[in-house]
């Protein structure tokens, strides 16, 4: 009996290598099965689809970089104030791009309506909301003379404001 268990357990010490060996395999075979299937059903999508086509994460990219670009310019601007027309200019850019950008993130909230992570979209959704009105707030008292100071904590907020919205974002879309 107790040669039999001593047996039985060697087997298992030499064998099971070789088992852990199967199932990786059949695991890495089981994955380019997947890849094959995904490549060969790819088809290049129509010029108007490719270019509308979750138009959101599209056009974010605009915003966010005028955004940290005009927040750079204010910030050079107080030892070159030469560069408070390039601040102004950028900013106001950023704030015209959140327009298509919040009905074009309105229109593809849907897609998460059904989803698990609904609870994400809608505090995106909310985060959004907020930085644009900040955006915009930013822009007004960018143009208000004597109120540079004011300016510059607005800017830090909503370049805090836009990063967290985009990485809520991020971890919706992905
Ligand atoms: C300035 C405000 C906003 C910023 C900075 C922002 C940023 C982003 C970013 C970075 C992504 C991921 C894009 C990608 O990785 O391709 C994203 C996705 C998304 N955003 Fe926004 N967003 C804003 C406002 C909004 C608003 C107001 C809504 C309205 C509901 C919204 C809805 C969505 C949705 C639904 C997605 C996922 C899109 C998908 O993958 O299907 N966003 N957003």
């Amino acid at each position: 009996m107790k040669v039999l268990f001593f047996l039985l357990l060697l087997k298992g010490f030499f064998l099971y290598p070789l088992y852990a060996h199967e199932k990786e395999k059949h695991k890495i075979e089981k994955k380019s099965e997947e890849i094959k299937e995904k490549v060969e059903s790819f088809s290049m999508p129509s010029f108007k689809e490719a270019i509308f086509e979750h138009l959101h994460n599209k056009l974010i990219h605009f915003p966010i970089a005028l955004c940290f670009l005009s927040f750079l310019f204010l910030i050079i601007s107080f030892k070159y104030p030469e560069f408070e027309k390039s601040a102004r200019i950028t900013l106001l850019i950023s704030a015209f791009f959140t327009i298509p950008v919040y009905f074009s993130g309105e229109n593809q909230i849907k897609n998460f309506e059904k989803d698990v992570n609904k609870w994400l979209a809608e505090t995106h959704e909310q985060l959004g909301i907020f930085t644009i009105i900040s955006i915009w707030l930013w822009l007004f008292v960018s143009n208000i003379k004597g109120m540079k100071k004011i300016a510059l904590f607005i800017g830090i907020l909503t370049v805090i404001l836009i990063s967290i919205t985009a990485f809520y974002g991020g971890i919706l879309a992905h």
